[in-house]
């Protein structure tokens, strides 16, 4: 088969490294890819919000199945276009979508379906929600309804600051102003991410992990698109993952199908384990980034299969297996991410450190430099740039082999976290 993969980050760079594995794929093509994935498929220059040029490709290239990794694509009803052009695609259409792209669908069809999520209330106009917070007090939770690239939620210490961040969401502070928001109890306890693949009517578990989403070491600084994970996450016991599969997933796959609205594709839970269980956080309807990665290092099945038994609805009865091991990635950043940062700078040690054993590192936003007659080298292109993983028997050792491998990579103009894996590893100990 001819697969494409749509996406540029590490996560498309971990699909592609499994999916350039599997037998079934004859040309593995990329768009737009990175340095990385080149290594794996052929880039395709794509601008993949232009969804007539994607199916232009595909039919260009004879694509037998699509994989589409980021959200905005998926929301923007990729797949659905893709369908109507008789191609393939793997990811949910535009209205299943909707558990990513809504908060307020979501929270209403947790409410309907007795799926545990915090209290809510939705709001469209400012001055209700603010008499809300005042009568609720803090802390408490504002957040915008649609897509807000991971800014669109604060958890709110005091009512005075949940005041500022309904004004701050209907003023345009997120780039335009929000036309909705929902404001929901705080819940209390650990978070942890749950992936499941979907077929519309059935759903199977890929795992759980948990990410770093502060910059800094010690969980400080702001918020980032995740800058380390690992896998499986200890708080998630086979007793947690069931429950998470037949209260939570397994619901909603039900109830999007009773909607008509069958969900295929990859759900991802982030879920906070409470005293009384787990609860929603929120969906995403994507593999993580960086969740992906170490799931695939996890992966010992062949991905393809799953992929197109979840599309064509065969996943009833069909079976993953995955090594025991624990695999941690710890992510490598532009300095100055995920404020201002420069792309550019020099990145060399890259196969040094990828001849850590147990060790694999994944691009997330790198580029080739051709224009030297002494050979190619590898520029940051990006803010998150490189994703540095590792499998082993535990957390710790899948940690020391990860960071070994970091400190093999000469890099000036990037960084990383020095603590990845810290929460797991206060339970190994
Ligand atoms: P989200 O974008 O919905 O994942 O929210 C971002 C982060 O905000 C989550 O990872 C949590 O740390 C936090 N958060 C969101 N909703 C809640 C909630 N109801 N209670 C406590 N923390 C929350
Ligand atoms: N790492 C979080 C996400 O992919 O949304």
């Amino acid at each position: 088969m001819n697969i494409l993969i749509l996406g540029s980050g590490g996560r498309e760079h971990a699909l592609a490294w499994k999916i350039a594995a599997s037998p079934l794929t004859d040309k593995l093509y990329c768009a737009p890819g990175n340095a990385g994935i080149a290594q794996e498929a052929e880039c395709v220059p794509l601008d993949i919000a232009d969804h007539e040029a994607v199916i232009a490709v595909c039919k260009e290239k004879k694509i037998d199945f699509v994989v589409v990794g980021p959200e905005a694509p998926l929301c923007a009803g990729i797949v659905d276009d893709l369908e109507a052009a008789g191609i393939k695609a793997f990811g949910p259409n535009k209205w299943a979508a909707r558990l990513e792209g809504s908060k307020g669908f979501t929270k209403d069809l947790c409410k309907a379906n007795d799926i545990p999520t915090a209290a809510y209330k939705r709001f469209k106009q400012a001055s209700p929600a603010k008499d809300y917070v005042r009568a609720h007090g803090a802390p408490i939770v504002v957040k915008a309804d649609g897509l807000a690239a991971g800014k669109g939620v604060v958890v709110a210490d005091t009512v005075g600051e949940a005041e500022a961040a309904i004004d701050m969401m209907f003023g345009g502070g997120l780039g335009a102003p929000a036309w909705e928001i929902v404001i929901e109890d705080c819940l209390v306890g650990e978070e942890a991410s749950f992936f499941a693949l979907c077929d519309g009517e059935t759903a199977i578990p890929l795992g759980s992990a948990q990410d770093h989403k502060r910059v800094f070491d010690g969980d400080k600084g702001p918020n980032t698109g995740g800058m380390g994970a690992y896998s499986p996450a200890p708080v998630m016991t086979p007793e947690v993952n069931k429950r998470v599969m037949d209260e939570i997933v397994l619901p909603t796959v039900h109830a999007l199908k009773a909607m008509g609205a069958p969900f295929k594709g990859v759900l991802f839970a982030g879920l906070m384990i409470t005293e009384d269980g787990p609860q929603l956080i929120e969906y995403n309807v994507r593999f993580g980034d960086p969740e992906c990665q170490v799931l695939m290092l996890r992966l010992m099945s062949d991905l393809l299969p799953a992929l197109l038994a979840a599309h064509d609805g065969q996943l009833k009865n069909f079976d993953l297996r995955w090594y025991p091991d624990a695999a941690l990635t710890v992510v490598m950043a532009a300095n100055g991410y995920p404020g201002a940062y420069e792309k550019g700078s020099l990145i060399e040690g890259l196969d040094d450190a990828a001849a850590v054993d147990g060790v694999e590192i994944f691009h997330a936003g790198t580029v080739l430099d051709r224009s030297l007659a002494d050979g190619a080298r590898i520029l940051a292109n990006g803010g998150r740039v490189l994703d540095v993983c590792a499998r082993a028997k535990t957390v710790r050792e899948a940690q020391t082999r990860a960071y070994r491998a970091v400190d093999r990579i000469r890099w000036p103009g990037g960084f990383c976290r020095r603590d990845i894996g810290w929460r797991a590893l206060e339970r190994e100990n």
